[in-house]
């Protein structure tokens, strides 16, 4: 668990500014318990059997933290890759390859050729890849996803359903996609949909369960081979204060309730699919970093750090709100008004912001040399980092108790540099 006790910031068991004299900073750090107590809440809160789940990977893409996740899953955790590259980190991960869904958008045949000849199931995101896959591998198992004109999440950036996303094949497009798996005798083995991120309000989720429930019922004739329907990820988990997280208990029991009348009525019991990224990993994880710089203009205090929206991105992308601690006095004392900015050279690199600007955060007094959290980290954080300003990506570690273990080394400068290690660098 991330906790405060006595006042100072722990990771599992280990005080927060210990990792942080220990590994330096910035450093992402990420509570293994944490992990599997959310794998074992996703998979005990819906009752509905056969149930599985598929790990969008995006979101946290360590490979330390997929196998923590494939392990607590015992057999019910899969995989949701969207490129090449996702795919070939859960084989490593141990991950099967019918344990493996592969969900991209704008795919090329070359990409589509890599999850075939690792057998691993392609989920067609528009007519023209369905019709290439199909001619590419005619008689094959298929999945295809529907965007079913319903969205949700915490950004415009985020919500995938609905005429201004560019996902799914259009619902009123389904027959059509049905016309092309004929014509190359393709299998349906599933139907997918995902709406949007960072869901808290369920009720937008169930209305696409329906609605995507609605177009296999009109087309039962036509999904003899189905077996599974995904109804992506999305669930939300709170960062501001006055955010409520989801009662899971309360949606599970929907979800459940839901498919199990749709399973009775089509007569055949399908898996029900979900694929949490966030719910999984955004709360195990913190970036620690190091205060600079504190410096003053007529409207805000700057409190400088020694990490900026290279290393997580979403306060800027978003306006996104990340609570922010001060590790060795989390909130006692005399509290003022500051601005935590970044490294990088842009006005934009502001961590307490939202979208209309720098939204300045009551903390406890800060000094510059004092380590602070961003917390709630572990989800589109270390996956969304750059190189922006010539700057290497940070170390990850992952504390399981009291032990502690660098599962990402911090990134070398000449790979920064030159795309190498300094080794490989100067052989010929
Ligand atoms: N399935 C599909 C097909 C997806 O595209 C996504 C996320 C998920 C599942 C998992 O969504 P989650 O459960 O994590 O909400 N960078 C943004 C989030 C982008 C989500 C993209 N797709 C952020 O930091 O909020």
């Amino acid at each position: 668990m991330i906790v405060e006790k006595d006042n100072r910031l722990f990771i599992g068991g280990v005080a927060a500014s210990e990792l942080a004299k220990m590994h330096g900073t910035p450093v992402y750090a990420y509570d293994e318990e944490t992990i599997r107590m959310k794998v074992r809440a996703l998979l005990d809160g819906i009752a509905y059997q056969p149930l599985r789940i598929f790990y969008a990977a995006k979101a946290n893409t360590n490979i330390s933290i997929l196998e923590i996740i494939r392990d607590e899953g015992k057999g019910r955790a899969g995989l949701d890759a969207v490129s090449p590259g996702e795919i070939e980190i859960a084989l490593n991960a141990g991950f099967r390859q019918d344990e493996i869904i592969f969900t991209s958008t704008s795919v090329t045949d070359e990409e589509m050729k890599f999850a075939i000849g690792k057998g691993v199931l392609v989920n067609c995101d528009s007519l023209s890849q369905l019709e290439r896959y199909g001619r590419m591998s005619p008689g094959a198992k298929v999945c295809f996803r529907v965007n079913p004109d319903v969205g949700a999440g915490h950004h415009g950036h985020v919500i995938t359903g609905g005429p201004e996303s560019k996902f799914g094949i259009w619902a009123a497009d389904v027959g059509s996609a049905f016309g092309i798996v004929e014509k190359y005798g393709l299998k349906v083995v599933g139907i997918h949909e995902h709406i949007g991120s960072g869901i808290l309000e369920t009720e937008k989720f169930l209305t696409a369960m329906n609605v995507l429930l609605s177009i296999i019922e009109k087309n039962r004739d036509r999904l003899e081979s189905l077996e599974f329907v995904d109804f992506g990820g999305g669930i939300g988990v709170p960062y501001r204060p006055d955010q409520k997280a989801i009662d899971f208990r309360e949606f599970g029991a929907a979800v459940s309730r839901l498919f199990a009348d749709f399973c009775s009525s089509f007569g055949r019991t399908l898996s029900l699919v979900i694929e949490p990224g966030r719910f999984l990993v955004a709360e195990s994880g913190v970036l620690l970093c190091t205060v600079n710089t504190i410096k003053s203009t007529p409207s805000h205090k700057f409190v400088g750090v020694n990490t900026g929206f290279n290393h997580l991105i979403r306060p800027m992308a978003y306006g996104s709100y990340h609570p922010i601690v001060l590790v060795n006095n989390c909130g006692s004392g005399r509290k003022e008004k500051v601005a935590v900015c970044g490294d990088i050279c842009e006005s934009g690199d502001v961590f307490t912001r939202n979208e209309a600007g720098i939204a300045d955060r009551e903390l406890p007094e800060i000094r510059e040399g004092d380590v602070l959290a961003i917390m709630i980290a572990g989800a589109y954080g270390f996956s969304m980092s750059s190189n922006y300003n010539t700057r290497p990506r940070p170390a990850e570690v992952l504390v399981s108790g009291n032990s502690v273990k660098v599962i990402r080394k911090p990134e070398e400068m000449s790979h920064v540099i030159y795309g190498m290690s300094a080794g490989d660098k100067n052989k010929p």
